[in-house]
């Protein structure tokens, strides 16, 4: 009885983790979204806990409290854009997590004597999943944090000391998995060893500018580990829950990839983004022209004409916290007779969906935020692009400059509207470090300001 009653719990569970995504993959259904998964979540967890296998009720309890306290403090200190840090060590622990849980059910297993094969299999592809998800979140970071730096290390030969990694780590598993009780101990935790090497070894070779995407796809990679510990603790719903967080980080990957123009196959293999014919950042071509800056008045003055307006809102938005500000300048630009509209690159901001959930949260209307690839042909007919806070996801050199760090990344086209005007506070390049062309272009104008206060400025000017 017990186990139907936990296996229709898990069941619910899993129904609700896939609504979940569902509900995420779009801004209006993104809260409903949210809930299903805390709702299933629940359910997983309490189901999980009155279970009769568990005895160990203090134990349980006491790692629950500790750990949800901990995980609850960093979740409402964390600020917006260190959201990724705080994703890549979250991964840290999923990894820890499976080395730690493959090695408790060997040292338990080793006393079984028959049909232990399969099982010892499935522990070895956790532990080694687990440990490379382990160290590669903590190099990515630490990276993310700046304490190491975020130049990719590029040992010589390096496909060559993965691939070694991988043999020797298959060859481990062969004789720990034909050792006799707990012989093949040292052969394991050898592969652990290795493994943990590997997950250094892919993520330092790649640039900091690439993190998010590792980190995508550390993301996977703690699913799948996951999805491991179920076929070993003979757990339904870790197997579905690991299989949809490796699925859907797997894919969120590769798009985020294709929106930075990255082979997938360079981040699995590590060393992606550093390939030799690229030039280091900051090695770009330096652009030619004069800056022009605009003052708060004559852009008022050029907005009170406009018809087509597009905000495209990047980092800076964000560090600034102007989206409320941004939304009323909406609305006032909206007001003058305009129509306004948002284009969003993929990869605008830190954190994928980043400029989505600010603007959600200022409750800017779903309907005229658009993505790149739907605004990019409508750039030509606009009269005034505003570019807040953004850099890199509007930088031409992408398209046309071969010795760009971010050539191939498709960016949003601004320069081809009648104005653009940049808000932000310096001259200073965008997270890749590289100068940007459209800073010189002769209908580009400079608004130079926190990107608040400016807006706060401009709204003022067209009361
Ligand atoms: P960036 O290229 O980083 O440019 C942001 C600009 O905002 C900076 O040039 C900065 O110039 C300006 N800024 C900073 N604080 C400001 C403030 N308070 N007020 C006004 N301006 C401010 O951002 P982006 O265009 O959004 O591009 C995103 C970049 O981050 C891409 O290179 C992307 O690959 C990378 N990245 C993306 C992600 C994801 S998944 N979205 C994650 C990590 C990295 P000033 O200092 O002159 O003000």
């Amino acid at each position: 009885m017990e186990f139907v009653l936990l296996s229709v719990a898990y069941l619910v569970a899993s129904i609700l983790f896939i609504l979940s995504l569902r509900g995420l993959s779009s801004q209006s259904t993104a809260r409903r979204g949210n809930l299903y998964g805390m709702i299933g979540m629940a359910v997983a967890v309490g189901a999980t806990a009155t279970a009769s296998a568990i005895d160990q009720y203090p134990l349980m309890i006491g790692a629950l409290v500790v750990g949800g306290g901990v995980g609850a403090l960093m979740a409402a200190r964390v600020a917006m854009t260190a959201m990724p840090e705080l994703v890549a060590l979250l991964h840290s622990f999923v990894g820890a997590a499976a080395v730690l849980v493959g090695w408790s059910l060997y040292l338990d297993a080793a006393g079984h004597a028959g049909g232990r094969t399969i099982l010892l299999i499935e522990i070895a592809v956790d532990v080694v999943i687990g440990a490379i998800t382990f160290t590669g979140s903590v190099v990515a970071f630490l990276k993310l944090k700046g304490k190491l730096s975020g130049k990719p290390l590029l040992l010589p030969g390096r496909h060559g000391l993965n691939l070694a990694a991988v043999l020797s780590i298959v060859a481990l598993t062969v004789i720990y998995v034909q050792a006799e009780g707990t012989d093949g101990a040292w052969a394991m935790g050898l592969a652990t060893a290795i493994a943990g090497a590997l997950g250094v070894h892919l993520v330092v070779a790649i640039g900091g500018a690439d993190m998010p995407v590792v980190v995508s796809m550390l993301n996977s990679y703690s699913g799948w580990t996951a999805a491991a510990a179920g076929f070993m603790l003979h757990n339904n719903l870790l197997i579905v829950t690991g299989a949809l967080v490796g699925s859907s980080g797997a894919i969120l990957s590769y798009i985020m990839c294709k929106a930075m123009n990255r082979s997938i196959w360079n981040v699995i293999f590590g060393g992606f983004g550093a390939e030799p014919k690229q030039a280091a950042p900051g090695q770009a071509a330096q652009p030619e022209g004069e800056i022009q800056e605009i003052d708060v008045e004559s852009l008022a003055e050029e907005l009170r004409d406009a018809k087509e307006v597009v905000i495209v809102p990047g980092y800076g938005m964000a560090v600034a916290r102007a989206q409320h500000a941004v939304h009323q300048l909406t609305d006032s630009l909206r007001g003058h007779g305009a129509r306004v509209r948002f284009g969003i690159h993929p990869v605008a901001g830190r954190l994928p969906g980043h400029m989505n959930v600010l603007l959600a949260e200022a409750d800017v209307p779903y309907d005229i935020v658009l993505e790149m690839d739907e605004i990019n042909d409508d750039l030509g007919d606009t009269d005034v692009v505003l570019v807040i806070g953004a850099n890199d996801i509007v930088n031409p050199g992408a398209l046309d400059d071969e010795s760009s760090p971010i050539y191939g990344m498709p960016v949003l086209e601004v320069w081809h509207a009648r104005r653009t005007v940049m808000f932000k506070r310096s001259r200073s390049a965008g997270y890749a470090g590289v100068d940007n062309p459209l800073f010189y272009k002769d209908n580009n104008r400079m608004f130079f300001g926190d990107a608040k206060d400016s807006v706060s400025a401009l709204l003022a000017a067209l009361a």
